[in-house]
């Protein structure tokens, strides 16, 4: 292929010798156990903490739980090419640079330009909610923050006094951005270990709302499971069942990134594939669990507030339970903000280093070791975002932008199939290409119920990557210009 044509491959001896520089260092330490872990911190966050609520209280009602078997589904199958495509080539920023391999420069500019949606604006997500149940935490102790500085700017609240009012910004989701991007620039094995041990407390409290709350599940609530539809597409019946899917998509969202670890792992072809499929089954039982519990404690239409958990747990009545599932869930959302606040440097840091975004972005601080110029201009521009965006449009652009993504990822596996069959594959996807087929109708179809003025955010959001690609990466791209 033409080296100057926007297709052109980047050979896979360069990939690797690049790797062997750059990343030789990194030592091969994790194992299955730890690489799933690592899946489900950075899975289990805002989309069981906070979307749970609106989707059952708005679309699907107790049905929820198959909105959440039926995001599973397409996860499991976009996993599985995960899987085949991370042990393929396992290096740095795997889907992005093995694109860049195969499909050529501008899929792979797509598919980072899809991953800075996913990964960035997620965490604007995921810092909203971390807000919602601080300022729930501080209502209990007596000091509730004013409504102005809790909902994105311009959005209509009520004022403290009752009377109708605009919001400020959302205060407590860029501060704890703003935080976290300290944390990581200062050094990333102090944030590993303060993950590792954060996972174990968000694992611990979701268990504990299961446990204690499924004694006290109230089965007239889970009546009519399929609450009938309004007459409005995706509110209630089978379409409320796939738009609540599509919403819920959020909390699968992360499983992708532990392929990322491929390097670190210590047999990738056998502990990528657990990894990444052993996090996303984790995650699936406990969702299906918090949301039948959740739905069978409180009445669907009352849980579309922002913490619908503590709304579960005060309806037990034990308020010890209360205070657990507020601490556990700031401490578990701040797990999904600082893996996701990490992988996108990462990602941002290969994309430089190889000319599609400005070189600045691949800089490493010489003393903390950390790509601190990318780091700070995420977290600046996510806090910006966090506080001015009202959090249900954005989580669906997220979730468009990364069914885009994994599509495209369904298609690499087809693709390379054809085109390079003899490389060898330590895990092949089965019933290729029928199963990576029935990956992208999954997501298509969970993209459908996301609704039209999502997908008009989506095409803005791809024709401005296109944009740079063509004004930018196009002629600083290191593979074109040597
Ligand atoms: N899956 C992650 C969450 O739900 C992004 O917060």
């Amino acid at each position: 292929m033409d080296r100057h044509s926007v297709f052109a491959r980047k050979p896979v001896a360069d990939i690797i010798a690049t790797e062997g520089g750059a990343f030789k260092s990194l030592s091969k330490v994790l194992g299955p156990f730890s690489i799933t872990a690592m899946g489900v911190g950075a899975i289990i966050g805002a989309g069981i903490f906070v979307l749970t609520g609106t989707a059952a209280a708005l679309y699907a009602g107790p049905a929820l739980t198959i909105s959440f078997v039926l995001a599973a589904i397409a996860c499991g199958l976009v996993g599985l090419c995960y899987a085949e495509l991370s042990t393929l080539l396992p290096v740095q920023g795997s889907t992005y640079t093995y694109t860049y391999a195969t499909l050529g420069e501008l899929a792979a500019w797509m598919i980072g330009w899809d991953l800075i949606l996913e990964y960035s604006m997620g965490v604007a997500v995921v810092a909203c909610g971390w807000s919602a149940y601080f300022n729930s935490l501080l209502v209990q102790m007596g000091i509730g923050l004013p409504p102005e500085l809790l909902s994105a700017t311009g959005d209509a609240i009520v004022k403290a006094d009752g009377t109708p009012g605009t919001a400020i910004a959302h205060v407590p989701a860029a501060v704890i951005v703003l935080v976290l991007t300290g944390l990581l620039i200062a050094g990333t094995r102090e944030s590993v270990k303060l993950n590792n041990v954060m996972v174990v407390v968000k694992l611990v409290v979701v268990l504990a709302f299961v446990l204690v709350g499924a004694a006290y599940v109230n089965t007239a609530n889970w009546q009519p499971y399929i609450p009938p539809n309004t007459g409005e597409f995706g509110h209630f019946g089978m379409s409320g069942i796939l738009r609540g899917a599509s919403i819920v998509f959020f909390a699968y969202i992360g499983f992708d990134a532990v392929s990322n670890c491929a390097q670190e792992a210590r047999q990738p072809q056998r502990d990528m594939p657990i990894g990444i499929l052993g996090s996303l089954a984790i995650s699936t039982v406990l969702y299906i669990a918090v949301a039948s519990v959740l739905t069978g404690l409180v009445p669907y239409p009352k849980l579309n507030v922002a913490d619908p958990v503590v709304e579960g747990a005060s309806a037990i009545g034990m308020p010890w339970l209360s205070l657990l599932i507020e601490v556990g869930a700031l401490v578990g959302l701040t797990t999904v903000i600082l893996v996701l606040l990490y992988g996108q440097s990462r990602i941002f840091a290969t994309i430089a280093s190889d000319g599609l975004l400005p070189p600045v972005f691949a800089r490493i601080h010489p003393r903390l070791g950390t790509p601190w110029i990318s780091q700070l201009v995420i977290g600046v521009g996510v806090a910006i975002v966090a506080a001015m965006t009202p959090i249900d449009a954005l989580s669906r652009l997220v979730g468009a932008g990364t069914l885009f993504a994994f599509v495209l990822v369904c298609i690499a596996v087809i693709y390379l199939r054809r085109a390079e069959p003899h490389v060898p594959r330590p895990f092949r996807t089965p019933y290729v290409p029928w199963l990576p087929l029935a990956g992208i109708l999954a997501c298509l179809g969970l993209l459908a119920g996301l609704g039209l003025y999502t997908w008009i955010r989506l095409g803005i959001w791809i024709a401005i990557g296109l944009v740079i690609y063509f004004v930018y990466g196009r002629f600083q791209s290191r593979l074109r210009t040597r």
